[in-house]
C-alpha cells in the first residue's frame, strides 16, 4: 500500500520533507499540498507526479485522497491543523513545536486521548540520529550505571536576521530539551538560564550564548550550552556522565585528513547536514506506522513537555530565577510499556 500524504506548509522544511518522501524513503507519495502562499503551493505541486494544490489546510485534511498529513507551517498554526487531523481520524506528523502554548498542547492531548489512540508524531528528529540512539542504548544497558549528568552542546555558526532572543530557547534548545528527556527517560522539573559574557559577534538584540540548566525528576542535572554565532561550524556535543562510566557523541567523520603536520576532519556546516539521515529515518518510521493507522516516536506528550519546559526557560532567562516546571498527570495513552506506547492498535 502506498500512503497518500498531504503537506500543509511548503516552505523550507515542508519542501525538504516532500523531497524525502518522493525520492528518499519508500511507501508514500505526496497527493496534495497547501500553503497560505497559494502560488507557492501550486509551484510545488507542479513538480510532483501525483499532487494537487488545495486552497486550505482543512480542505487538504478532509480530502479522501489524503491518508495522512504533514504539518510544516509556522508554529502558531500547528494546533488548528493537528486538531483537525485528529478529528478526521487521520495520522499526522507535526513539525516542532506541537503548539506554541501549554493550553494549546493540552487541547491536543485532550482531543487525542478522547479517541483512545495516538494520531500524532512530533518532529523531534534527534531521536532518530544513530549516535543519540547508540547513546541511549548504552544508558539503558546499565553499562555506565545510573546517569547523573548530561552535558549538551548546541553550537550554531550563525542565525538569520529574523532570529530573536526567545528563539534560542524555543527553536534551538527545544531539541536539547527533547533529547534530554529521551536519553534520561525522565521529566524536567525545573529550569534555570545563566548567561556568560556576550559573544561580541552576536547582533545587539541577541542573548548569546546561554547556559540552560534543568533538574530532572530523578535528580540528574542537565546543562545545555547554546551558542548561535560561533562561526566555526554547526557542532552538536553530548556527554552523559553515569555512576561508573560516561558515554559521549563521537565525531561523525568517515575519514581523517592529515596534511601540513596536522590531522582533522569535517564538522557539519548546518543542521541539515548533521541530521540528514535522522530526518530520513524519522520519515521512514512514520510512514510504516501511519500506513497501519498507528503512530510512533515522539508523541503529543513529548511535544507538550517541550513547550512547557521552553516556556519555563524563557521565564528563567528573563527573571534570572529558577523556575519550576509542572506537567499535568500523564494520560495512560502516553505511558510506554515493554510492548511500546499504550493505545496503539
Ligand atoms: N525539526 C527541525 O529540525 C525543524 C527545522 C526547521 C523548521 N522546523 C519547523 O518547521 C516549521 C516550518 O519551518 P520552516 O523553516 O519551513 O518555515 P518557512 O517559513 O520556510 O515555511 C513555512 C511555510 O508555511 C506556510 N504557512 C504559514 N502559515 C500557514 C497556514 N496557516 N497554512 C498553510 N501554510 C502556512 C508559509 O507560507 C511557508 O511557506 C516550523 O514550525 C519550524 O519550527 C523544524
Amino acid at each position: 500500500m502506498t500512503l497518500n500524504v498531504g503537506v500543509i506548509g511548503v516552505g523550507m522544511i515542508g519542501q525538504d520533507h516532500i523531497r524525502r518522501i518522493t525520492h528518499v524513503v519508500s511507501g508514500a507519495r505526496i497527493s496534495a499540498v497547501t500553503d497560505v502562499d497559494f502560488d507557492r503551493a501550486k509551484a510545488v505541486a507542479a513538480d510532483l507526479p501525483a499532487a494537487k494544490a488545495l486552497q486550505t489546510g482543512q480542505e487538504l485534511i478532509d480530502d479522501p485522497e489524503v491518508d495522512a498529513i504533514v504539518v510544516a507551517s509556522w508554529g502558531p498554526t500547528h494546533e488548528e491543523y493537528v486538531l483537525a487531523s485528529i478529528a478526521a481520524g487521520k495520522q499526522v506528523f507535526c513539525e516542532k513545536p506541537l503548539a506554541t502554548t501549554r493550553e494549546a498542547c493540552e487541547r491536543i492531548l485532550d482531543a487525542e486521548v478522547a479517541t483512545g489512540k495516538r494520531h500524532v508524531m512530533v518532529g523531534f528528529m534527534r531521536r532518530y540520529d544513530e549516535a543519540y540512539r547508540a547513546m541511549k542504548a548504552t544508558i539503558t544497558s546499565g553499562d555506565i550505571g545510573a546517569p547523573l549528568m548530561f552535558h549538551s552542546g548546541h553550537r550554531n555558526p550563525n542565525v538569520p536576521p529574523h532570529y530573536t532572543s526567545d528563539m534560542i530557547i524555543n527553536d534551538t534548545c527545544v531539541h536539547d530539551v527533547d533529547v534530554a528527556r529521551f536519553l534520561l527517560d525522565d521529566e524536567i522539573v525545573s529550569a534555570r538560564v545563566l548567561t556568560p559574557r556576550k559573544n561580541s559577534l552576536a547582533s545587539d538584540h541577541l542573548t548569546d550564548p546561554v547556559l540552560f540548566i534543568f533538574e530532572m525528576a530523578g535528580g540528574a542535572l542537565v546543562d545545555v550550552e547554546a551558542s548561535i554565532n560561533i562561526q566555526y561550524a554547526y557542532d552538536i556535543r553530548g556527554e552523559v556522565v553515569g555512576e561508573s562510566g560516561t558515554v559521549e557523541l563521537a565525531e561523525t567523520n568517515k575519514v581523517v585528513v592529515k596534511k601540513g603536520g596536522q590531522w582533522g576532519g569535517r564538522v557539519a556546516e548546518d543542521w541539515r547536514e548533521r541530521f540528514i539521515r535522522a530526518y530520513d529515518t524519522e520519515f521512514q518510521e512514520w510512514i510504516v506506522a501511519a500506513s497501519k493507522g498507528e503512530s510512533t516516536g515522539p508523541s503529543s506528550w513529548d511535544g507538550y513537555a517541550a513547550t512547557v519546559v521552553c516556556a519555563a526557560g524563557l521565564q528563567a532567562m528573563e527573571s534570572g530565577e529558577r523556575v519550576e516546571v509542572s506537567l499535568r498527570e500523564q494520560p495512560d495513552l502516553y505511558k510506554v510499556t515493554a510492548q511500546g506506547p499504550t493505545g496503539t492498535d
